[in-house]
């Protein structure tokens, strides 16, 4: 695989492997020693035009533990501001020879319009509306570690909220069918886009049948990109569709993207209870994202996956 830039690209069997690779990466993590020399040499390039705590520190670390050099553009405070655009941008940092290029940008297409420019490959790390595929496959590989499955065939998981603006949504829908889960997706009809069911899963625009859910996964209110036409009102869209501890069962696992709306999409009790999967999905971030690295710049040269333990010199004093 050259470049991550949509789940829609992607087959199960594709998605099998780079979450069996996360495995043997998640192994890695529980050493004293966390980093490989996998990517010792390459450099990573981390551009940002869209803020970011989790994809942006999480492919940043991934980098750093396979032993990439690693260089972390956020529009703000670079040349962007000065009105630098995308393909001279690109063509700057071409200069520094990276191996793969990380790009979050508001514009749907922008993965792929660097891709067409550069000879690194490039991971789309969310695009507009369009997609956020890493989230998708750290999504994947979190629900088949808890629920100690190959796959997430029969897996009933409902999407809920706003859809319409939501890249990840369009993501997972695709990743869960992918690997065999009935999906749902469920929102007030304007923030359901038109095209959903040719996504292949079914739409609900109430949580009358939430309770067939083995999994609830709350979607954000993307206030940065709502029309205020599209909500009559913050506390109605609340009173429909927050998943709180009446509408989430003990049976039932909840996840989310993040950032959360504490009050908003999720009320607290939900997000501490012990159904919540969130910080596992944080965790998982990590070592799907170094497994994305690596499918992209290391497996086509070695095969099977190699994670060399430690050399003498990196080891730690003791
Ligand atoms: N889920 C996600 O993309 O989070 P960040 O915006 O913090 O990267």
């Amino acid at each position: 695989m050259r470049h991550l830039l949509s789940i829609a690209d992607l087959t199960r069997g594709d998605i099998e492997r780079i979450t069996a690779v996360a495995e043997s990466f998640a192994e890695v993590a529980e050493r004293d020693i966390k980093k490989v020399p996998t990517l010792r040499g390459r450099t990573i390039v981390n551009l940002f035009y869209e803020s970011s705590t989790r994809t942006s520190s999480s492919f940043e670390l991934a980098a750093k533990r396979l032993s990439a050099d690693v260089v972390n553009i956020k529009s703000d405070g670079s040349s962007v501001d000065k009105g630098e655009s995308l393909k001279d941008t690109i063509a700057t940092l071409s200069a520094y020879d990276p191996a793969a290029i990380v790009i979050r940008a508001p514009w749907a297409g922008a993965a792929s319009f660097v891709a067409r420019y550069s000879s690194a490959s490039v991971v789309n790390a969310g695009d507009g509306k369009h997609e956020h595929p890493s989230q998708a496959l750290l999504d994947v590989f979190t629900l088949k570690r808890r629920l100690r499955a190959d796959s997430l065939d029969g897996v009933n998981i409902w999407i809920v909220g706003d859809v319409l603006h939501s890249r990840v949504a369009r993501s997972n829908v695709l990743a869960f069918t992918r690997m065999g889960a009935d999906v749902t997706v469920c929102g007030p009809p304007t923030l359901i886009p038109q095209d959903a069911a040719s996504l292949g899963c079914r739409i609900a625009y109430d949580l009358d049948s939430i309770r067939e859910a083995d999994v609830i996964y709350a979607l954000r209110m993307q206030n940065e990109r709502m029309d205020n036409t599209l909500v009559p009102s913050l506390r109605e869209y609340v009173s429909r569709y927050q998943i709180d501890g009446r509408r989430l069962e003990p049976r039932q696992l909840l996840m989310h993207p993040g950032p959360v709306n504490r009050g908003v999409e999720l009320a607290a009790e939900v997000i501490d209870s012990p159904q919540s999967l969130i910080v596992d999905q944080v965790a998982s971030g990590l070592v799907v994202r170094m497994a994305i690295l690596y499918e992209l710049l290391s497996a086509g040269t070695g095969g099977n996956v190699r994670i060399a333990p430690p050399t003498p010199t990196e080891k730690q004093p003791a």
